[in-house]
């Protein structure tokens, strides 16, 4: 089984909760906070969640914020993160196809529960293509 992160500010933390929850059958699910909707900031939960993944305590890691917007470029400050901010299946699959994401980053207040399962299952359940994606994965943290 797959161990993967999951992580929210206070804004994805209703959605957090319900993936956390409904992925628990498919992938081993560690949950990095937030752990109420009391008000938090999202570079500091993103960054350190974000860290788990730098150290491979997990394979992958679902970051949420209100938009994912600030979750996503939070986590994209960090070398060796590829954050992906999808709102659709299409974007999940190609994310990991070609850009090898490591971080799926979704919108709490704007995915229904059951897109965000899909999107999240999707991006779970794809592989990293390889082949001419490698060079082009490689530059992100080779050039400045
Ligand atoms: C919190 O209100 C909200 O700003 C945050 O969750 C996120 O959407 C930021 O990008």
């Amino acid at each position: 089984m797959k161990k993967i992160g999951i992580a929210s500010d206070h804004g994805g933390f209703e959605l957090k909760e319900y993936l956390r929850k409904e992925l628990a059958d498919s992938v081993e699910i560690i949950d990095f906070g937030t752990k109420d909707e009391s008000s938090v900031d999202y570079p500091l939960v993103i960054a350190e969640a974000c860290q788990k993944v730098l150290s491979k305590e997990v394979e992958g890691l679902i970051a949420l914020c209100g938009t994912g917007i600030g979750a996503s470029i939070a986590a994209n400050r960090h070398k060796g993160i590829r954050a992906a901010l999808c709102h659709d299946e299409f974007t999940a699959e190609m994310s990991r196809r070609h850009n090898n994401a490591n971080v799926l980053v979704l919108g709490g207040r704007v995915l229904g529960k059951e897109l965000a399962i899909r999107v999240a299952q999707k991006w779970l359940n794809t592989s990293f293509e390889a082949g001419r994606h490698e060079r082009r994965v490689g530059q992100l943290d080779t050039i400045v």
